[in-house]
């Protein structure tokens, strides 16, 4: 576990690129993987979690190679021709990685094991067991509906139509991937628009995906069974990582960063609006296309925040992004609230309780409610950081993790955190990235 702190830091200035977004990089080889034919990859994301999709996808016998130029090649067999795994799929700390495979292999006619860490271990499966039973996959999982769990897809399995209980793209797409290989119309009505990389980028490999509203609910249908072609995909820049330097930038005196090529989806970039609602500075330059996301150069410079009531309807456009919105609370003037964060809970930690927790430790003057924080703010006056001898327990999460060392750099004493190994799971550059900035 290694532990580090973080320091009150030198503006953070000059230029930066995040490595590439997770959400398309995980789709991108699996996708890529049912695509009959060799695609290449530009922009993957190298973290543990894509890597773990990648060995996945291996095992279920694409073939799967990095070039010395950092393109990645895929070479798939094609939707339905997916072997079954000789040992257990081990997901790592990748809720993504799960979920998905999960609906992936839910309509072909073998059993898969998933594995996964601690973290990954205690959250929940049943939100895709459950729509996946009813297309007739059936399941053995551990208690109260936890990895490791044993899949046994159906071949062929039956199209469904399904509202999702809760926002969430991993269970929208976790049904629409099993509709690829299920014959007829897979339908998920979607009450709350979520990001809608899955929807893209299968209508992007030739898939016939259709999109339509029914009462203001978002109705998406996928005909099986599908046949994928390979692509050439570019991965933009991650708006989940961006966020990070984002507000590093907002909250250290003097800081003026640019952040290039960051992924500016609508259904991704609800933090931009958030910390510009808190009186944030940031300019979006060069806006363009990239991959058929759109892109643009950030343009982020230290402002005074004020602190603002969060609009529950954003949530689910910015849901990874609230650790780091809570430190860029802590150091606006006034009081920020938040509400409808309940999936929060059930992240790679109990992300409500976990950053209620480390904040106050770092000094900030934190309320937790059921479903969201309340954040009374310094005004911009530094942090005092962690007491000696205590650190922040990060929990095996990377969010934790990233959005407390963000809060050390506006501390006055350092914010200590157990353990940065998490961060590899999705920014491993982070670290370097950040002592760049800051020295630049
Ligand atoms: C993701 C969806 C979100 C997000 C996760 C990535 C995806 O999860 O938190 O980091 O790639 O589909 P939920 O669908 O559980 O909200």
């Amino acid at each position: 576990m290694p532990a580090h702190t973080f320091q009150f830091s030198k503006p953070l200035t000059g230029t930066i690129r995040v490595p590439g977004d997770k959400s398309i990089s995980h789709r991108a080889l699996m996708f890529a993987s049912l695509a009959l034919g060799e695609s290449t990859i530009e922009g993957l994301l190298e973290g543990e979690d894509v890597l773990a999709t990648a060995a996945a996808m291996r095992q279920l016998g694409a073939q799967i190679e990095r070039g010395n130029d950092g393109t990645w090649r895929v070479y798939g067999a094609g939707v339905g021709s997916l072997l079954e795994p000789k040992r257990a799929l081990d997901m790592g700390n990748s809720g993504t990685s799960t979920r998905l495979l999960m609906g992936l292999l839910a309509s072909n006619g073998f059993s898969a094991t998933f594995t996964g860490d601690a973290s990954l271990s205690g959250r929940p499966m049943n939100r895709v067991i459950e729509p996946l039973s009813q297309m007739g996959a059936s399941f053995e999982a551990s208690a109260g509906g936890t990895l490791p769990l044993m899949l046994r897809g159906a071949l062929p399995a039956v199209p469904i139509t399904y509202r999702l209980p809760v926002a969430s793209a991993q269970v929208k797409s976790a049904v629409l991937l099993a509709g690829l290989n299920t014959p007829g119309i897979t339908r998920v009505i979607e009450p709350v628009a979520t990001r809608d990389h899955t929807e893209r980028m299968l209508t992007g490999f030739g898939a016939t995906v259709e999109i339509g509203e029914e009462d203001g609910e978002r109705l998406i249908s996928i005909h099986g069974e599908a046949d994928l072609k390979p692509q050439h995909v570019e991965v933009p820049g991650d708006p989940s990582s961006a966020a990070f330097f984002m507000v590093a930038a907002l909250i250290v005196p003097g800081s003026d960063i640019t952040i290039e090529n960051v992924g500016m989806n609508a259904t991704r970039a609800g933090i931009v609006h958030a910390l510009r609602q808190m009186g944030g500075s940031i300019e979006e330059l060069n806006t363009r296309e990239v991959g058929g996301e759109p892109v643009a150069d950030l343009r982020v410079r230290h402002s005074a925040l004020e602190g603002a009531d969060i609009d529950p309807a954003m949530a689910p456009s910015m849901i990874d992004e609230f650790p780091v919105l809570f430190v860029a609370a802590v150091l606006a003037k006034g009081t920020t609230r938040t509400h409808g964060l309940e999936e929060l809970r059930v992240k790679e930690s109990d992300r409500i309780s976990v950053m209620a927790k480390a904040l106050t430790l770092a000094g900030a003057r934190v309320e937790e409610e059921e479903d969201g924080l309340t954040i009374h703010g310094t005004g911009g006056e530094p942090l005092a950081g962690t007491p000696e001898n205590a650190a922040v327990e990060t929990r095996l999460d990377h969010r934790i993790a990233m959005s407390m060392a963000v809060a050390g750099l506006a501390s006055r004493d350092g914010v200590s955190i157990d353990d940065t190994a998490p961060i590899a799971t999705s920014f491993p550059t982070f670290l370097g990235l950040l002592e760049t900035a800051a020295q630049a």
